[in-house]
């Protein structure tokens, strides 16, 4: 029998089965996360800890968890776990991979269609007064067939947007590590990230790769938003330097009430819910349940964390 910490109530039946495996299970109560020390706290004779993205999973973290063998995240990224911390103390790290593909490439196709075609504020003029009448010139969106469609990243979610993108007639490049990303930001009508959050993407999407894109260029973020230089963005939206930006990501998460990001112009943004559908959310638990099983057996993580790059 292992302790195990959950950092938050979660859907599925995850804790179900950690619990029928015969695990001592704990459950951070609330819908916000643990503080700092509350988590500490959690994890201090803990055997296991499931994360999530919103947890900070660091040296000290690990250092106040003696008994700690396994971390499994419920998330697909890990930029909230300092992978080189936990390898150096042996303890192996899960992440919730392939089963949130889908859902963020369809919630990336939603935030493409409606930054495309202006959705929001249509919405807005609809509801408040501004819809006196059917207008030839008036909420004119963008074309999608014959559009570039630039994917940042080739991975598994970039590819899924890809697929989706192409009934429509999107014309689709992708971009990665070794590509001259700034050339192929220039060739592009919209820009799509899909690569995780590391010390080489942080801020990637600065001052001079926001100048290289076309002025109309919508830009859509549903990975981390620290991959971009928010406030970068929001200048470039003001200069009008780029058309639009759709984020379901932000830096930080969430903004501040009063954070500038939420007046720049044409910018769509929603609550970090790439991954929120039910089914995902559920599969996501039994991934880091899976994880968790495996890795108090003794056993290799089945859907185990990118190596740290120093190891
Ligand atoms: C969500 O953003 C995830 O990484 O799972």
């Amino acid at each position: 029998m292992a302790k195990i910490f959950v950092a938050r109530a979660l859907p599925g039946n995850a804790i179900e089965r950690l619990r029928e495996a015969g695990h001592e299970v704990t459950i951070h109560g609330g819908s916000m996360p643990p503080t700092r020390e509350q988590l500490i706290a959690g994890v201090a004779e803990a055997d296991g800890l499931l994360s999530l993205l919103t947890d900070r999973v660091d040296g000290e973290l690990l250092d106040s968890a003696p008994q700690l063998k396994a971390v499994a995240n419920f998330a697909v990224g890990c930029d909230n776990i300092d992978l080189a911390a936990a390898a150096e103390r042996g303890i192996p790290v899960g992440v919730a991979a392939h089963v949130l593909t889908d859902a963020t490439a369809d919630l990336t196709m939603a935030l493409l269609l409606a930054a495309a075609r202006n959705l929001p504020e249509g919405e807005r003029d609809a509801r408040e007064g501004r819809w006196k009448t059917w207008e030839p010139e008036g909420w004119l969106g963008r074309e999608l067939r014959g559009a570039k469609l630039l994917i940042i990243g080739r991975g598994r979610i970039g590819q899924a947007v890809a697929d989706r993108a192409e009934p429509f007639g999107m014309q689709i490049s992708f971009v990665g590590r070794n590509d001259d990303l700034h050339a192929a930001l220039a060739e592009a009508d919209i820009v799509s990230i899909h690569c995780p959050l590391n010390d080489q993407t942080r801020h990637m999407i600065d001052a001079a790769a926001l100048a290289a894109m076309k002025p109309d260029a919508l830009l859509i973020n549903t990975t981390r938003g620290g991959v971009v230089d928010q406030a970068a963005l929001i200048e470039a939206l003001h200069a009008g330097t780029i058309g639009s930006a759709a984020l379901d990501v932000t830096d930080p998460e969430p903004p501040p009430a009063d954070d500038p990001i939420y007046s720049a112009p044409n910018c769509l943004i929603v609550p970090h819910i790439g991954s929120a559908t039910a089914t995902t959310r559920a599969a996501m638990g039994n991934c880091a349940a899976d994880n968790l099983l495996a890795a108090l057996a003794g056993e290799p993580m089945p859907t185990p964390a990118p190596s740290p790059p120093s190891a």
